[in-house]
């Protein structure tokens, strides 16, 4: 028998969370002035949910954008025909082969890329973002070696190679506005007088600083889209940008322990228990946390509820501060918190059903 664990998941909240995204971009741009258009990013797998599942609700996004080929191909087969973007781009010059077949948008955030497509040659010219490291130093040119690039990118353009270039960058840290304004400082520089769309903004810069976000060309929220904060210590709450859950886990608990004060709970005893306290158990360890959390480590884009049905007494998890749904008065955090989740998600039991209603 499967472990009785059961996921869905809800593409109309996918679609909600584009329209909440836009919404917020609308709110804080100049009046009259025309909004960014929205990659919807769908990598690893539109984390965890299923592209194909999710696609009827990132197609009210603009575009679509990812990391592998593959998924950019699925898309197509799916029927999606809008644009499509690689975050990062090629990796070999066969694979600009398939760009040119389905009409693939790439980053190009390296030397080695341009000169794949001067030696490959594509028939179709093809369309790119270049992409400037601001300080994330993980991809991109750096800033004195970006107008080179793009001078290099312009030739190409010359020889019918490519279409239009664009610039992008990832902030490192969206979620603080003092870094937004930083790199922008950074890209404004660096990209001065280049024409060409503009993508900087994932869901924290979308949300931390909005005004600028309105101000771009294109945004690329992810983990917004899926229904969790993208703010780190859930400052602000998933429910309070407006975002719904796209995934509800549902499943029975296994086992219940009872542990003395004093006693550990999970993995280096990372918990004590401060008093006797009962605890059950989900079975819903790794694979669960894989299925939510790839690759960004997000896993409370879901609501868990559970039903100690053979002891006939309701158990509800409050495993995360973001968890996105509303808390119940008599629901408390996980004492283990996010940490705790990945491995086991622990459950408290409830106050009795006279706490519950007062
Ligand atoms: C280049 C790029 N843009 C946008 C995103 C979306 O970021 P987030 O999930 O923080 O919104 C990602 C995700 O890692 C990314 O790599």
């Amino acid at each position: 028998m499967p472990r009785p664990l059961h996921a869905t998941v809800f593409p109309s909240a996918l679609a909600h969370n584009v329209a909440t995204v836009r919404r917020c971009l609308a709110q804080a741009a100049e009046p009259g002035a025309s909004l960014p258009r929205v990659w919807a990013v769908i990598k690893a797998n539109a984390y965890g949910h299923g592209i194909e599942r999710m696609l009827p609700g990132a197609s009210s996004a603009d575009g679509l954008a990812m990391l592998d080929l593959e998924e950019a191909v699925r898309c197509r087969e799916a029927g999606w025909a809008g644009p499509v973007m690689l975050l990062e781009g090629f990796f070999e010059p066969a694979d600009l082969a398939v760009l040119e077949r389905y009409r693939l948008c790439a980053v190009v955030h390296d030397a080695s890329q341009l000169d794949m497509i001067r030696s490959i040659r594509p028939r179709q010219p093809l369309d790119i973002y270049l992409k400037l490291n601001t300080g994330m130093n993980r991809l991109g040119f750096a800033p004195g070696r970006y107008r080179a690039a793009y001078d290099e990118a312009l030739a190409l353009r010359a020889q019918g190679l490519l279409g239009s270039i664009g610039h992008a960058t990832h902030f490192a840290s969206g979620d603080s506005p003092e870094h937004v304004t930083h790199v922008a400082g950074i890209f404004d520089r660096a990209t001065l007088d280049m024409p060409g769309a503009r993508s900087l903004c994932n869901s924290a810069a979308i949300f931390g600083s909005p005004a600028f976000a309105a101000r771009t060309d294109w945004v690329r929220p992810g983990i917004c889209l899926y229904g969790a904060t993208p703010f780190d210590d859930g400052a602000v709450s998933a429910q309070a940008l407006g975002l719904r859950p796209a995934m509800a886990l549902r499943s029975t608990l296994i086992a219940e322990q009872h542990v003395q004060a004093g006693g550990g709970v999970g993995y280096g005893a990372r918990f004590v228990a401060d008093r006797r306290r009962a605890w059950g158990s989900w079975p819903a360890a790794m694979p669960m946390a894989t299925l939510a959390m790839r690759p960004p480590a997000h896993p409370w884009s879901f609501m868990a509820c559970a039903r100690a049905s053979s002891a006939g007494c309701r158990w509800t998890c409050w495993p995360s501060i973001s968890n996105p749904y509303p808390r119940p008065r008599w629901a408390r955090p996980s004492p283990c918190g996010g940490r705790m989740a990945c491995r086991s998600t622990r459950w408290l039991r409830p106050p009795a059903r006279s706490a519950m209603n007062s």
